[in-house]
């Protein structure tokens, strides 16, 4: 009697942690619209979060870090990183207070569904100079034409 009960609780415990995982994908499926772009930190596990970056100190990261952006994210994140039609700040204090980590492990992985590429092919330095760039901008949506030279305009 008491084996059946505990092979019951077994039972219902593994359903429920079905039920709360189908539960979690549909609710990230249908809140399209009212989305907060920087839920995705959340997700990114404990220990990609914790990676510190080696590049943190470099004082050549950020200037490469900026080319690189200029090439590959300007576009979308617009060109001082102020967020564009495409894509918002990254110079909002979810991006700038979260972790080098975490910021390395969105630009690995991207947020496809949601139109943030995956940068994997990038390789792993320049993809932690693009993290030092992002970190050195100056916190809050504020423009600041001297921080990153807008050319096109
Ligand atoms: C094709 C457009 C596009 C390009 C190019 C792009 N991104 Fe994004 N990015 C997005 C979108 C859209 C989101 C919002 C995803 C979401 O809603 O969760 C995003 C999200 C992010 C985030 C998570 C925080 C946030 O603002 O939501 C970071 C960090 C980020 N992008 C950095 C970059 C960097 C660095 C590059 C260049 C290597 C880049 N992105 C290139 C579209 C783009």
């Amino acid at each position: 009697m008491l084996l059946m009960s505990a092979m019951a609780a077994l039972l219902a415990s593994s359903v429920l942690l079905e039920f709360a995982q189908s539960e979690n994908s549909a609710s990230s499926q249908k809140d399209h619209g009212h989305h907060n772009h920087y839920a995705e930190f959340a997700k990114v596990p404990e220990k990609a979060r914790a990676k510190t970056n080696p590049l943190a100190k470099d004082p050549d990261a950020p200037i490469a870090g900026r080319k690189l952006f200029e090439q590959h994210c300007a576009e979308c994140h617009g060109d001082t990183a102020e967020g564009g039609r495409k894509a918002p700040s990254l110079r909002a204090e979810e991006v700038q207070q979260a972790t080098p980590g975490t910021l390395f492990w969105i630009l690995t992985n991207g947020v496809v569904r949601r139109g943030m590429p995956v940068w994997s092919k990038l390789p792993e330095p320049q993809r932690w100079q693009i993290v030092t760039f992002v970190k050195s901008l100056t916190p809050s949506a504020a423009r600041e034409p001297t921080t990153v030279h807008d050319q096109a305009h």
